[in-house]
């Protein structure tokens, strides 16, 4: 059934035995769903579209279709035990499989290089909210202005990335396993410590009830499609990511109730992170719907409103930083295994190699978001919006479709690898061969703005 013929010049991280802990994979997995978009995207966007209807949308759509895309990556990876491409190729003998997975190798390293940027600005706010300087000066949409219209958003990308290769360097189970490990908890305590502080807050039922008491009136087309490409995002699919760390799971480990578990972390995480934000929001007269900016510009005056604000502040801004690190942990680990096997290169070299490109390719997302080169606008998008927008919106369905076309159809073997009853199997199998090829070929059409025409 596994084509080994195929393999190439040097054995894949997979095959040289690298493997998670069955509790390794469950935290390197959460870890990897459980980044800026839970804190940084999801708000704005659930503000955006409608508060409570969003999250429903949002929900019901990680549910019924990301759950099973998230498990048919899983088993592709367990199954192929190689990095992306050689996965597929291993898997099948019919042409192009390959090059099509090579698109999800680039697609992480895409957005690494955006990702990282966002990372950076979360630790410069982490360390300026501590150091009190934060909030010495009230002009908070000034600062973060004046901020990322400067040089230092490269360095602290740096940073970010730096930390990123420290971790992967250390390979599978003495790197992502053991910093997923450490970080997760930390995270687990952070969230519930300011959940506890944003609901106690005057004012804090208005933002409870926008986000938890729907009104189904704002339920839309549209929002469902963001609400699914947001779904997607959230659990890192289309990207190659839970294929790679798929590959390195047990045989004996269950991936129907691994698929669970990180499925139902990301989906809480997101509804914490909900009420931390929107009570937070709402106490101190902030609108929600205010865009990127809303944890940067909107969280900071509210924090300095508070009592002990610069120590919640600080907290909050190091709970995204964690956030964001154990998922570039996840996205750099992709293009890595694939250097690793396909030019034979040590972890090192490779760690060294796709971190110093990145650091090249992030340069322009750094500064062209109110910097040096925000003036290089194409079709009004910076350099920052266009590597979002590719990745996000065109890259990440096409993985998506790439995935259940292949597993639903391609790929005759995924009943032996997934091991799930033939109940569950058959409901699987109907969601990765139906429904979700044809609502992800929706998102990829919205986004190419072939459905303007319905909204
Ligand atoms: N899931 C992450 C988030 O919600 O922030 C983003 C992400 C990480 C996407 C890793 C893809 C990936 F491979």
């Amino acid at each position: 059934m596994v084509d080994h013929n195929k393999s190439t010049s040097a054995p894949a991280p997979a095959d040289s035995g690298e493997r998670f802990s069955k509790s390794g994979f469950i935290f390197a997995a959460i870890g990897s769903a459980v980044g800026l978009g839970n804190m940084w995207k999801f708000p704005y966007i659930t503000g955006k579209y409608g508060g409570a209807a969003f999250f429903l949308m949002f929900t019901v759509c990680l549910l019924a279709v990301g759950l099973p895309v998230l498990m048919a990556e899983l088993t592709l990876g367990r199954a192929g035990r190689g990095s992306v491409s050689t996965s597929f190729n291993r898997l099948t003998k019919r042409k192009g499989w390959g090059a099509l997975g090579f698109l999800m190798i680039l697609a992480p390293f895409l957005i690494l290089s955006f990702y990282s940027v966002v990372a950076g600005w979360t630790m410069y706010y982490a360390a300026r909210s501590f150091s009190g300087q934060l909030f010495s000066n009230s002009d908070y949409s000034g600062q973060f202005s004046s901020f990322i219209g400067s040089w230092q958003p490269v360095w602290w990308m740096l940073l970010a990335l730096v930390l990123t290769a420290a971790v992967i360097i250390k390979g599978v189970s003495a790197g992502i396993e053991k910093f997923n490990k450490i970080l997760i908890p930390g995270l687990v305590i952070l969230l519930l410590v300011l959940v506890v502080r944003s609901l106690t807050l005057d004012g804090a039922a208005e933002g409870v009830s926008f986000f938890l008491s729907p009104d189904f009136g704002k339920l839309s087309a549209e929002s469902a499609l963001v609400a699914l490409g947001h779904a997607f995002f959230s659990l890192s699919l289309g990207m190659g990511t839970m294929i790679t760390y798929g590959a390195y799971v047990d045989k004996r480990q269950s991936l129907g109730a691994g698929t669970m578990a990180i499925g139902l972390g990301d989906l809480l995480y997101a509804f914490l992170a909900g009420l931390i934000i929107f009570p937070t929001s709402f106490a101190f007269g902030i609108e929600p719907g205010e865009g990127p900016g809303l944890v940067f510009v909107a969280l900071p005056a509210a924090f300095a409103a508070m009592p002990l604000g610069s120590l919640f502040g600080g907290l909050f801004f190091i709970l995204l930083a964690f956030a964001a690190l154990t998922s570039t942990v996840g996205l750099l680990e992709v293009p890595v295994a694939f250097a690793c096997e396909r030019f034979g290169w040590s972890r090192g070299l490779s760690v060294t190699a796709i971190t110093v490109l990145l650091f090249i390719l992030g340069i322009p997302s750094a500064i062209s978001v109110g910097g040096a080169v925000d003036g290089w606008q194409f079709g009004e998008k910076t350099f920052f919006d266009w590597m979002d927008f590719i990745c996000s919106n065109i890259l990440l369905p096409l993985g998506g479709l790439i995935v259940t076309v292949f597993v639903g159809w391609v790929w005759k073997h995924a009943a032996d690898e997934a091991g799930l009853t033939s109940g569950w199997f058959r409901i699987w199998i109907f969601m990765v061969r139906y429904i979700a090829p044809i609502l992800v070929v929706l998102v990829l059409l919205y986004s190419a703005g072939a459905l303007d025409f319905l909204f």
